[in-house]
């Protein structure tokens, strides 16, 4: 939800610095962007679409800059406009505002600060704040910026995250508040500097960084020999504790693909075997360094995540059966911090996110955590707020996620949680069997990029359709909610998931020859039958059918294949890690039907990858 970025530097080099981060930050929101830099005058540029218009416009721009900030948005308050894009601006326009988060209390200071005189230009909650800043540091007569700042500051409730900048001052102010995240990157020489929503903003040019802690401001400016000083509200200066700064520049570049989604749908048996590595070989590790201190006796294991981290966490809630001993509940935050849960001290609470700022989630686990539950986490970005708030768990070690829709993140989340059962249920034929599964499975993925071709090919054929079910049992349930959020989110098709045994009950309305059914059919199992049926009972209302299977064999036996349908046939694997190997085919179908029809895939409308609002 909006990427900000602020770069203090030299060799005029601001605009390219600002508008390489906003392009890396783009995922955080992409529906209009805009920078300010400062000299003697504080220049705006703004623009309503991608930042490759924003850079398009300030192609015509001769001036060169050092000190500048920059924004990419995805609107909360205030419809997608230029007017509404950051960055925003005093009346004066001497002094520029960038910020990611909500400011609760904008209507009221917005009463307060119209009282006083102050027009609005916006229906954005951000502009109250350099109105705010200009009534503090009039108060104070133009006297003390970093004053006024912090004054402001104290006034606002909510999460934030800012960057500003001065006409008079050549420095950039920043600070954090809530959940929303803000890093600051230094370069070896500490002579350039950048703060930015995301690590990706920094890659390449700073060395180290420090993730910005709640109640932190922090200047920058060439009068600290460091470059900037971190303190707290009160003025109380914080020690800094930097850290390296990863150099993987292929890991946030598309390298030979089209798009990010296809390149981390290809990554996925690589970083499987990253989240796997040597865990399953040494359960007893994450007692000592993922989990320590984990009471004992665990009856209830409470899953908390939004979106495709939910549907991981669905396929572990089939994981836990009733031979392991322990209830596990996967619970969309948003709905459960609401819902004023029962929590006992001995639940073991585990949030599963990706950025690890998703804000329903950060607060769920919050709540958890007050209860006096064990938190843990599995997150994929390292440093992160739920991994923060967490401060156990394990890190999925994905690499970035780029494309909005996730892939990648979901296949290792299966893969962590499957462990963590081995790890609670310490069962040794289990073990040995995830064991042996895990080792044939990346090589067992890119047996499904061998069928790639046939899967675009249905994609073709398929994507003129407006509405699609999915349609799975069991532990590949999940499997069918996951592969309609993909195809829905990047298709902008009416994509439903369903268990397969529920169709009757409603869904079987929906067949005729335009809707097509997606089934996930696999493993040998109580209700392998029954959704052959179900196939059956889709035919027989003249719906298509689209089936991933582990099994063509079985079903021309049972008499469930017809020419038109289309067959896409998976390698077998364990039960337990079917979920895995089923969702890459529904991936690459939502990829390709969605590339068939000309959206962009990386950046799908309204979306935006970390979800840091309610
Ligand atoms: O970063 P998180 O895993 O916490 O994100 C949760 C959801 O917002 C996310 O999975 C979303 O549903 C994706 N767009 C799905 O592709």
């Amino acid at each position: 939800m909006c990427g900000i970025i602020g770069y203090y530097g030299k060799d005029g080099k601001a605009i390219d610095v600002i508008l390489n981060g906003l392009k890396r930050m783009e995922y955080r929101g992409y529906d209009s962007a805009g920078v300010a830099f400062s000299d003697e005058n504080i220049l705006v540029v703004k623009n309503v679409g991608r930042i490759k218009d924003l850079e398009s416009k300030l192609n015509g721009i001769e001036r060169i800059f050092d000190i500048g900030i920059g924004h990419t948005r995805w609107a909360t308050h205030g419809k997608v406009s230029e007017e509404n894009a950051h960055p925003h601006t005093n009346m004066d326009e001497t002094i520029a505002v960038v910020h990611n988060g909500i400011i609760e209390n904008h209507a009221e200071l917005r009463k307060q600060l119209k009282e006083k005189g102050y027009n609005f230009k916006t229906e954005t909650d951000t502009e109250v704040i350099p109105h705010l800043i200009d009534f503090h540091y009039k108060k104070n007569n133009d006297g003390d910026f970093k004053k006024a700042f912090t004054d402001a500051l104290k006034e606002l409730i909510g999460a934030y995250a800012i960057v500003a900048i001065h006409k008079d001052e050549n420095r950039i102010y920043c600070a954090k508040f809530g959940s929303s995240p803000l890093r600051l990157g230094v370069s070896k020489s500490k002579d350039e500097i950048i703060v930015a929503s995301d690590r990706l903003a920094l890659i390449g040019i700073c060395e180290e960084e420090q993730i910005l802690e709640n109640g932190e401001i922090v200047v920058i400016s060439k009068d600290y020999e460091k470059g900037y000083n971190i303190e707290d509200f009160e003025g109380f200066e914080i020690e800094d504790i930097l850290r390296k700064v990863p150099k993987d520049i292929e890991a946030i570049t598309k390298g030979e693909y089209e798009d990010f989604m296809l390149k981390e749908i290809r990554e996925q048996p690589n970083t499987i075997r990253t989240a796997v590595g040597g865990r399953i070989e040494h359960l007893e590790t994450l007692a000592i360094d993922n989990f320590p201190d984990l009471p004992r006796e665990i009856s209830r294991l409470i899953l908390l995540a939004c979106g495709t981290s939910w549907h991981a966490g669905k396929v572990a809630e089939y994981l836990f059966d009733e031979k392991t001993g322990i209830v596990c509940q996967a619970e969309i935050a948003s709905e459960f911090r609401y819902k004023r849960p029962v929590l006992f001290p001995n639940d073991f609470v585990i949030a599963i996110s990706q950025s690890g700022e998703t804000a329903d989630t950060l607060a769920a686990l919050k709540l958890a955590k007050e209860k006096g539950c064990y938190i843990g986490g599995i997150v994929n970005s390292v440093g992160s707020s739920i991994a923060q708030t967490a401060a156990k768990g394990v890190y999925l070690h994905a690499g970035p996620e780029i494309g909005v829709a996730s892939t990648k993140a979901f296949t290792s989340q299966v893969a962590v949680l499957t462990i963590l059962k081995a790890f609670l249920t310490n069962d040794d034929n289990y073990i040995k069997k995830l064991k042996d599964g895990f080792s044939e499975l990346p090589s067992k993925i890119e047996e499904v990029f061998k069928i790639e071709e046939q899967i675009k090919d249905i994609a073709e054929r398929i994507s003129g359709f407006e509405r699609f079910l999915f349609l799975g049992r069991g532990i590949n349930y999940p499997v069918a909610l996951e592969g309609a959020l993909k195809f829905k989110e990047i298709t902008y098709r009416l994509a439903e998931g369903y268990p397969a045994g529920e169709m009757k009950h409603g869904p079987i309305a929906l067949i005729d020859r335009e809707t097509p059914s997606i089934f996930i059919l696999s493993g040998k199992n109580e209700y392998y039958e029954k959704t052959m049926s179900n196939i059956q009972e889709v035919k027989s209302r003249d719906g298509r059918v689209i089936i991933v299977t582990d099994d063509k064999e079985a079903l021309r036996k049972n008499g469930c294949l017809t020419k038109t349908d289309f067959i896409i046939e998976v390698p077998r694997i364990i039960e337990e890690l079917s979920p895995i190997i089923n969702v890459i085919p529904l991936q690459l179908l939502a990829y390709y039907s969605a590339k068939f029809l000309g959206w962009d895939v990386d950046k799908p409308r309204n979306l935006a990858k970390s979800v840091t609002v309610e």
